[in-house]
This record gives C-alpha cells, structure tokens and sequence, in this order.
C-alpha cells in the first residue's frame, strides 16, 4: 500500500510541474515533451538496434521474423513499457523506491534486481562501444584495416578495450552527473536527429548499390519455417525487450520526470515505433554492404563478427567512399550506444540518490566507477563478454515478468495512472493494455525468460565448458 503521508496531493503536483526544478529536494522534470521523447528513444536505439537487430532477424527468418517483431512489440512491448510508465510516473521515484511505494518492502526488492541488471548491462555494452570508438578513430585516421579479422581480435584483447571502455563510462557519466534537463535532455536532443539523419543518409548510399535487391532479399525472405521453431519465438521476444530498454526499471525511472499532463500511452506508441524504425533501417543499410561485396558467408558465423569485422571488411573494400560512410555509420552507432549507456546509468544513479540522499554528482561518479571496474572483466575477456550479454537478456526477461505481474496483479491502480493526460483515444486503449498486462505478458514472458536462462547456461558450457 502506499504510505498516505508520501502521497503528496494532487495540486501539490502542478506546483511541482511549473518549478521543474531539482532545488530544496524537488524531482527534477524533462523540459519538453520532445526532450522526453529523445531521451528515451535515446535509450531504446542503441547497438541492440544497428548490431543485433538485422542479424537476428535475418537468422530467424527475414520478413516473417519482422512481421513477428512487429507484433510482439505492439502486444507486449507497448503494455510492458506502459506498466513501466504508470509505476515511474504514479510514485515519481526511481524503481527501488517506486516499488517500495506502491508495493511494500517486498517488492521493493525487484527494484534492487534492476538496479543490479543495470550494472552487469552497462559493464559489458560500455566496453562494446568502446570498441566503436576504436573503429571510428581508426577510420578518421588511418581508413579501416585490410585485414578486418586480425584488426577485431587486436580491438578486443589486452589493455585498448579495457581505455575505451574506461573513456566510454567517463562520457556517459559526465552526461547523467550533469542531471535530466542539462545532460540527458540536451544530448539527445543534439544527439538523436544525428543519428536518424546519418541513417537515412546511408539507406539511401544503399540502395544505390549493386548488391542491394540481393541484400534486400536476404533480409526480408519471407521463410515461415523458422517462426514455428520456439526458440525463434523466444528470440523476438528478448531482442523486443532488449531494443526497447524494458524488463530493467529503465523506462519507468524517464518516466519518473515526467508531469501529469503527459499522454503516456501516445508516448509509448511514439518511441516502439521509431525503436522499430532504426532497427528496420539498420537492416536496409547492412544487408546490400554485405551483399554488394559477396561476404555473406562471413556474416552467418557470429553477431558479432558481422558488424565489426564484414562491415569494415566491405568499406575499405570500397575505396573512399567506403572510408566516409563507414566512419558516418560507426559515429551512428556510437552515439546509439552513448545514448543508451546514459539511460542505463540513470537507473542506478537515480536509485542511489532516492535510496541514499546523495546528491547527483556523487551518485553519478560513484556509480560510474563502480561499473567501470565491474567492466574490466569483459572488456579482458570476449567469452566473459558472451556469457554475460545472454544472462542481461534473461535477467531483462525476469524483470518484465514481475513487472507484469506487478502492475497487473497487485497494484490496482496502473489503469487510472495512464488515464491521467491521455487523449480520449489514448483512454479507449487502456482495456486492452490492462487485458494484455493481465492474461498475455506473464505468461509468455516467463517462458521467454526460461529460454533466456537455458541460453545462459549453454553459452556458458560453449565458452567455458571442455
Ligand atoms: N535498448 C538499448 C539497445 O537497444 C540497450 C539498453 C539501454 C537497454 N537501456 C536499457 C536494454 C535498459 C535493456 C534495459 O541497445
């Protein structure tokens, strides 16, 4: 039950509205609805979209696995990220304290899960885009490497991965030090029309190249085959989860800045789709590289090698226009990646100031530290890497489980929070969330978490097993 004392009443909320301001211990607010909407597609476009995204679902069957991501994200990412919303913004604290609000001391403890899914996701996501880093300097300075294999194994082995990603955690902490208007706020809003401007740039390169309609046609082959096996399904759901930054209170805490008079479920609708939009677009721009070139059998042998070492292999396989382009595409997913790291410091930074009373830089540099070292492991290691990026993906199903279960079982109030702002055709929507909330999400969640940790344990036999 929520404590009547903390409830603050509801002018008290307007006032807080018009000081937006983080002074005499008032939540600090976004300033716009476009700031608020940057900064969170901010966190759900990052290397999930641009890596992961055209690999998965050219292995999961091509446009039948988009047509299922699509569906996924509208039944259960959008009732996810609304549950998020409605706990974020009805207590206005970050997950620890928001679940301890409206829940009890008990389920306040799945906000200490989030909190420490969001140490071991930015350890190791820090440390890939530290190796973007590396890639995009080496393309300013030198052109990308002839021999890209020899060049991603000298990329992620001894003490260079471990700098970059020290100097990646120091810029996404600096950011989240300088608080939600003056450091999320504003890079997004400088940072996100980069990003979707250098990708359409390059989508549009794409298409002009000769292996474009081939490429096309790999990446959206219509094969039903795969979509029956359940593991597929399982997969489209995770890398749902994953893209749009739920399952870990991240949503909720952006949420947590927002004012009363927000439209959450337009929101909601407004950031899964553009999510979905980069990661589509992200296929239309790798898919004819890879083609135009014929390195097609390099791809299928692992995620990772596909975006670091055939996309390289094929821009300096095209001269300087190769060099340009893939310098814009690697400051691309650089910013996606800086924009993410962000939102995930944020949830451990905004817990650590509700839970201890610290101020935000405190808090922000503690915390950043503390996942820095916690980095070292797999930026020295690429199998530690691997075993970790499997157990975020089913920790991140774990806390949307709960989170469902949360929002649809035990706090009555979920519907009557996204009523608050909402449009009269945003309110028409809320039955069907609540059903969806209810009766679909904990179950399918759960055994897509089951799948995720059996993927744990297989990668972890696979990297360290024999
Ligand atoms: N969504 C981001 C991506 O696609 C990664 C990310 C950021 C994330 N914050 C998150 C994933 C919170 C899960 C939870 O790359």
């Amino acid at each position: 039950m929520p404590c009547p004392g903390e409830a603050p009443e509801a002018d008290s909320f307007l006032i807080e509205d018009q000081m937006q301001q983080n002074e005499g211990g008032q939540r600090e607010l976004f300033n716009t609805r476009l700031g608020f909407i940057l900064a969170a597609v901010g966190s759900a476009v990052g290397l999930g979209n641009m890596w992961r995204f055209p690999y998965v679902a050219s292995e999961g069957g091509g446009a039948a696995f988009v047509l299922l991501y699509i569906l996924l994200t509208l039944a259960i990412g959008i009732p996810l990220m609304l549950s998020e919303f409605s706990v974020g913004r009805g207590s206005r604290l970050s997950p620890i304290g928001a679940l301890r609000k409206l829940g009890g001391r008990r389920w306040s403890l799945l906000g200490f899960m989030y909190v420490l899914t969001g140490f071991i996701i930015l350890a190791y996501y820090s440390v890939i885009a530290g190796w973007v880093v590396r890639y995009c300097i080496d393309g300013i300075l030198s052109g990308f490497p002839s021999a890209p294999g020899d060049r991603f194994a000298q990329v992620t082995s001894g003490w260079p991965p471990v700098w970059y990603h020290l100097f990646v955690m120091g810029t996404t902490t600096f950011i989240v030090s300088m608080g939600v208007q003056k450091g999320i706020e504003r890079a997004s809003l400088i940072l996100m029309p980069v990003l979707f401007g250098i990708l359409i740039l390059l989508a549009i390169w794409a298409a002009t190249l000769p292996g474009a309609v081939e490429g096309y046609g790999f990446y959206l082959r219509p094969s039903v085959s795969e979509l029956l096996d359940p593991r597929i399904l399982s997969q489209a759901a995770g890398q749902a989860f994953y893209s749009l930054s739920l399952g870990m209170g991240c949503m909720l805490t952006f949420s947590s800045y927002l004012s009363r008079d927000t439209d959450l479920n337009r929101e909601a609708t407004v950031i899964a789709f553009s999510d979905f939009g980069v990661a589509f677009v992200a296929g239309l721009v790798v898919f004819p590289v890879i083609f135009a070139l014929g390195i097609q059998g390099d791809v299928s042998e692992s995620t990772v090698g596909a975006l670091f070492i055939a996309l390289p292999g094929a821009f300096v396989a095209m001269g300087t226009i190769g060099r340009v382009v893939g310098i814009l595409f690697f400051v691309a997913l650089l910013v996606g990646a800086i924009t993410s790291a962000v939102s995930l410091l944020e949830v451990v930074t905004s817990s650590v100031i509700d839970e201890f009373k610290l101020p935000r830089r405190p808090a922000s540099i503690g915390a950043g530290i503390v996942i820095a070292l916690l980095g070292l492991f797999p930026a020295m290691s690429l199998s530690i890497l691997s075993v970790v990026d499997k157990l975020a993906e089913a920790m991140l199903a774990l806390g949307a489980f709960f989170m469902a279960v949360f929002v649809g079982w035990v706090a009555k109030n979920a519907a009557d929070e996204l009523r608050k702002g909402a449009s009269e055709r945003s309110r028409r929507m809320i039955p069907a969330v609540m059903v969806a909330v209810r009766f679909i999400l904990p179950p399918v969640i759960l055994v897509v978490s089951i799948f995720g940790f059996v993927a744990v344990w297989r990668t972890y036999l696979a990297e360290f097993g024999g």
